[in-house]
């Protein structure tokens, strides 16, 4: 992959494919910055270089339709405000409005076009709508590791049709997530919260092979055993032996499993974890995660956190800093490294050794 750092930019239209598709309240405030913040570098990168810096990104599942509270005004509210500089926004992300906004830019002005999942043709990733996009840029910048497990026009469809590179984070995500699966150094720990564990079976079956132990939350164990989700090494597993609050409920892990996670967690080189093992929302339930965030920077291992809902609590805790590395991913990381083909890799070239 060609690091933007390569890529001429003076004078030409940049098409940066972002994702900040990030949590928001009912009021539409942003909960987790990470996906904004990490795109920074790019973006401050490409203004100083004097390029006219144009963001696309999609927000929510809109289905195709214009849904008024996934617009992107917040996001451009935030980057104006981290950036410095008033960030513009167009109304649509093409068309002869969006064609004008372009035209008007200068060298070190960022425009955000609107939510590109507000036509059904990005999800259908088809050739018309990534031409329509293309016309706006001379290069491609793909900024948002965590949609690239999408085969969607604005990942998958511009980097055919444009000079394309990887934005700094992409290329930091990929070197922090190659570790994982080559050569980590031992022991090396998995931690598997959240729900939705069939979501993860692929995953488990390829870190499986190269973890040597993989722990879990009360829910994802028991969805294991309702679910019967089988992956490969099952040995490898360790399942919690007790709950918080208790009898019968399992909001959390227990002070036992947490005494045993702990320490196998204290001797590890390399941690990789995916989910909160409890109910974190309630303050009574976040004990388990928190022992656990605390026994993996203790144990001074090479630590990769991800998830949205983890790394909001991390960042929460003040804690995000102290791991080596958090992804912004959910599913594309759980993708990376069930080693699938990210479509939005593919056409940077990485599968090709580019
Ligand atoms: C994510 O949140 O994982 C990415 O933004 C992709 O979003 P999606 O799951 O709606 O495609």
């Amino acid at each position: 992959m060609k690091s933007i750092a390569q890529a001429e930019v003076l004078n030409k239209r940049v098409l940066v494919r972002c994702d900040f598709n990030v949590p928001m309240d009912e009021k539409g405030n942003i909960l987790d910055d990470l996906r904004i913040v990490s795109a920074l570098r790019t973006i401050g990168f490409l203004i100083g270089k004097g390029a006219k810096v144009i963001l696309l990104s999609h927000l929510g599942e809109p289905k195709g339709r214009v849904v008024e509270h996934l617009r992107l005004d917040n996001v451009r509210s935030l980057l104006s405000e981290r950036l410095g500089i008033s960030v513009t926004k167009t109304e649509d992300c093409i068309g002869t409005a969006s064609e004008r906004a372009v035209a008007a830019m200068k060298n070190g002005d960022v425009l955000l076009l609107e939510n590109v999942r507000f036509h059904a043709e990005e999800e259908a990733n088809t050739l018309d709508f990534g031409q329509q996009l293309a016309r706006l840029g001379d290069r491609y910048v793909n900024e948002a590791f965590s949609t690239s497990h999408r085969a969607h026009a604005s990942i998958a469809q511009i980097p055919r049709l444009l000079p394309a590179f990887a934005g700094f984070e992409l290329l930091e995500e990929v070197r922090a997530l190659e570790p994982l699966l080559k050569n980590p150094a031992k022991p090396m720990v998995v931690v598997v919260g959240g729900t939705k564990v069939e979501t993860k079976a692929d995953f488990l079956d390829t870190i499986s092979n190269v973890a040597d132990n993989i722990l879990v939350s009360n829910l994802i164990a028991n969805e294991i055993a309702s679910k019967g989700i089988r992956f490969a090494n099952m040995a490898k597993l360790s399942l919690p032996v007790d709950s918080n609050p208790g009898n019968g409920l399992e909001f959390d892990i227990g002070p036992a499993t947490i005494k045993m996670f702990c320490k196998v967690l204290k001797n590890a080189k390399t941690v990789f974890w995916s989910g909160p093992v409890g109910k974190i929302e309630e303050a009574a339930y976040e004990h388990g995660s928190l022992a656990l965030a605390q026994a993996i920077i203790e144990s001074k291992a090479y630590s990769v956190a991800g998830g949205g809902d983890l790394n909001a609590f991390l960042q929460k805790k003040g804690l995000q800093d102290k791991f080596s590395h958090v992804s912004t991913g959910g599913g594309a990381l759980l993708a990376f490294l069930a080693n699938d083909r990210l479509p939005g890799l593919a056409a940077l070239g990485y599968y090709d050794g580019n």
